[in-house]
């Protein structure tokens, strides 16, 4: 079992998936080949996937008051995730992957004004945040909810960010955080530079670790993960494994690098279980990652 207590603040929405054998042209249609409904969304898949790797792990978002919020908290439960942090308002976010051969993929997401978390929200989750060891916070939140769930945390929490964000709310955020991951857009946002090379995710790593985390993770497009700390980095390039679906990559890769600084490894272990996670989950379809294989380093 996990050190602590982790709490995941982001979105929660009914994910459907489509397989299709080839993305049908405008004006064209395709038979679809597998469908899958159920639990997702980027607060929900990551949450999903700490609770593979045997972490202790309560969900903070808002699912609609409708037959589809009651079917993805039913989903979370069965998933092992304390849910009782997600309030029900509205219409659930929905998000629909359709996927065609060789990794491609079209992601629609409808996602309500409704839907996204309000500080008043956090109040059914105080209790749990109060007494997380870690708090995870997703930037396609509020800021300011998230600046609010930041205060309700014990002071020696490990404070992680997913995502890009400018402002002053969000440099408050990156003061406090530990953990700093973005994808290539999302550091354009923090550090005014997209990922085009190994060499330049470094340089804004180092810039990135000036204004408050102690670990940032960045991914290259194309590439593969940086893994940066005040005392060195690590880059994990991409496996050769066949890419079926890219969605979830990152959320699973935050899961890993979560749960293995939990159980206390440093920097490059934490790396190696997020970058085991990111390969395995772009193996699936869909973002609901499998990781109960990979176990942590007790886990
Ligand atoms: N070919 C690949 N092999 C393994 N991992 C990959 C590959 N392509 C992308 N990834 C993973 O996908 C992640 C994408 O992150 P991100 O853009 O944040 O995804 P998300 O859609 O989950 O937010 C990267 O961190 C990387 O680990
Ligand atoms: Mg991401």
């Amino acid at each position: 079992m996990g050190i602590g207590r982790i709490v995941v603040v982001g979105q929660v929405a009914r994910d459907l998936v489509l397989r299709v054998d080839c993305l049908p042209a405008d004006g064209a249609s395709a038979p679809v080949l597998e469908r899958i409904e159920r639990l997702g969304g980027k607060g929900a898949n990551q949450a999903v996937g700490l609770s593979q790797l045997g972490r202790d792990v309560v969900l903070v978002g808002v699912v609609g008051d409708d037959d589809a919020g009651r079917m993805v908290l039913t989903d979370g439960r069965a998933s092992g995730l304390d849910v009782e942090g997600v309030t029900l308002r509205g219409r659930t976010a929905l998000m629909v992957d359709i996927v065609g051969a060789g990794g491609s993929r079209r992601l629609l997401e409808d996602v309500p004004d409704e839907a996204l978390i309000v500080a008043a929200d956090l109040d059914r989750a105080a209790g749990a945040i109060g007494s997380a060891s870690t708090l995870s916070l997703q930037l396609q939140q509020p800021l300011a909810t998230l600046l609010a769930a930041v205060r309700l945390a014990p002071p020696d929490a490990r404070v992680v960010l997913d995502g890009g964000a400018e402002g002053s709310e969000a440099e408050e955020l990156l003061a406090r955080a530990d953990v700093l991951r973005a994808d290539s857009a999302e550091a354009e946002m923090w550090a005014g530079t997209a990922l085009t090379s190994v060499e330049v995710a470094e340089a804004a790593a180092g810039r990135l670790l000036a204004r408050g985390p102690d670990l940032v993770a960045l991914a290259v497009p194309g590439r593969g993960d940086l893994v940066a700390w005040r005392g060195g980095s690590r880059f994990f390039p991409h496996s050769a494994a066949e890419v079926v679906d890219p969605t979830g990559a990152g959320d699973a890769f935050v899961a890993g690098l979560i749960a293995a600084l939990d159980e206390g490894a440093g920097p490059e272990e934490a790396g190696a279980l997020g970058k085991a996670a990111a390969t395995s989950t772009v193996g699936r379809l869909g973002g609901r990652p499998d990781l109960s294989g990979l176990g942590g380093r007790t886990g």
